[in-house]
């Protein structure tokens, strides 16, 4: 899960990362009434930043300096709405102009190609740090850290050294990466990054921006993490299907697909694509892996999610029998139809279904006999995936 600019700088705050003061405002007069309160304080340049999960917020217009209460409101009212990269801006950061003498960037992550943490310093901070790699590459330093050591006070200052940054700013630097290292390491991120990280005129080192990614695999273990979420952007479908407990990933075709293991459900997105292709394109409507031993109710469940989406026109279950046998999907397709026309969803689009593996034989009788008119069974998955391509070709 990425965060917002202000969730992760309210983060570095706990952890002692030195960030400006700020809050969220909503509406342009909300934006004034932070900045009546800065300046009341004796500080009456403010930043106005759109909150948006996408990068280049600053060329795109979403970051401007205020220099008094009225034009922050003013400021507000031109960034709030705006489209970044397809995300509408409802909330901006209002927070306290800070003095810049130079920028840098700062970033840890999770290096999956090399199976390690990396650390990415680098003097040249404020814009992005792949075309500073590109055109100057020996300006950024990217110094793997090794998860059991760590890093600590010695080694952050090495980091900072490495990315050339200058003797007045190493120690700040120091102490705010050995900080920012406990936020990646207590808090399951992925990603930690901070461009610019700053040197004020005065000496002290900031993080001005700040970008996080959380690792939702550790859900388990950091409850307040839900807390988090930006339930108000999240495709509905995805919400519903969370709550149940599914793994599902809505995709833009039109060809809902169910299956038992993520490897499986990956192909079968592939074979759905290619035939579609004779089918004026249809395409996966989403990615849904019902797991191994898939009772009635995950079925049901899944089935629900699935046909949910306005978009879909057909659905293609995909099952290989392993844990699980035939019969007991079989059984399961036929209880969840029940159950979902218990439930007042009648299901009311074709469904392609494949059995195959352990006791398949039995699971297609069964289907047979209780010949549900939505339901027709081919035997092969590659045929499977050309019906329900050409099925929902045909939908409306
Ligand atoms: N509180 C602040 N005080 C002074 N200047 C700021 C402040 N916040 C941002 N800026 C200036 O605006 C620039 C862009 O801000 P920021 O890095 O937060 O957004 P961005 O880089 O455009 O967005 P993104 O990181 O999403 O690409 C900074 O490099 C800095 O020069
Ligand atoms: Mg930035």
């Amino acid at each position: 899960m990425d965060l917002f600019e202000h969730q992760a700088k309210e983060i570095f705050a706990e952890y002692g990362v030195p960030v400006p003061a700020g809050k969220i405002a909503t509406t342009p007069e909300e934006a004034r009434a932070i900045a009546d309160a800065f300046a009341a304080a004796g500080t009456s340049r403010v930043v106005v930043k759109a909150q948006v999960k996408a990068g280049g917020r600053g060329k795109a217009g979403g970051v401007k300096v205020a220099d008094s209460p009225a034009d922050a409101e003013d400021k507000a009212r031109q960034i709030l709405g705006m489209d970044i990269k397809g995300h509408t801006v409802h909330k901006v950061l209002v927070e306290e102009a800070s003095a810049i003498a130079e920028e840098y960037y700062f970033s840890f992550l999770l290096d999956r190609a090399n199976r390690t943490f990396l650390s990415i310093c680098s003097v040249e901070g404020g814009m992005e740090i792949e075309e500073v790699a590109a055109t100057k590459p020996d300006a950024v330093a990217q110094v793997p850290v090794v998860a059991l050591t760590g890093i600590d006070r010695a080694r952050a200052r090495e980091i900072a050294a490495a990315g050339r940054l200058p003797e007045q700013a190493l120690d700040g630097a120091a102490e705010l990466i050995e900080r920012l290292w406990a936020v990646f390491v207590d808090e399951d991120a992925t990603l930690v990054e901070v461009n610019p990280l700053i040197l004020t005129q005065d000496g002290r080192v900031m993080a001005l921006d700040g970008k996080v990614t959380l690792d939702g695999n550790a859900d388990f273990r950091q409850a307040e993490h839900e807390a988090l979420e930006d339930k108000a952007s999240t495709d509905p479908l995805e919400a519903k299907a969370k709550e149940k407990g599914l793994n599902y990933v809505k995709l833009d075709g039109s060809v809902g697909i169910i299956g038992n293991g993520a490897g499986l459900v990956m192909s079968t997105l592939d074979v759905v694509a290619y035939a579609g292709e004779q089918y004026g394109g249809q395409k996966p409507a989403n990615f849904l892996d019902i797991g191994g031993g898939a009772s009635a109710e995950v079925m049901a469940n899944g089935m629900e999610v699935v046909l949910g989406d306005s978009d879909v026109k057909s659905v293609f279950i995909n099952v290989f029998g392993g844990i699980t046998s035939g019969d007991a999907v079989a059984n399961g397709i036929v209880q969840a139809v029940k159950l979902l026309g218990e439930r007042g969803e009648t299901v009311d689009r074709p469904i392609v279904v494949r059995l195959d593996g352990n006791n398949a034989e039995e699971g297609r009788r069964i289907l047979n006999e209780a010949a549900i008119p939505v339901i027709e069974q081919v035997e092969t998955m590659d045929e499977a995936a050309r019906r329900a391509a050409e099925l929902a070709s045909q939908g409306v």
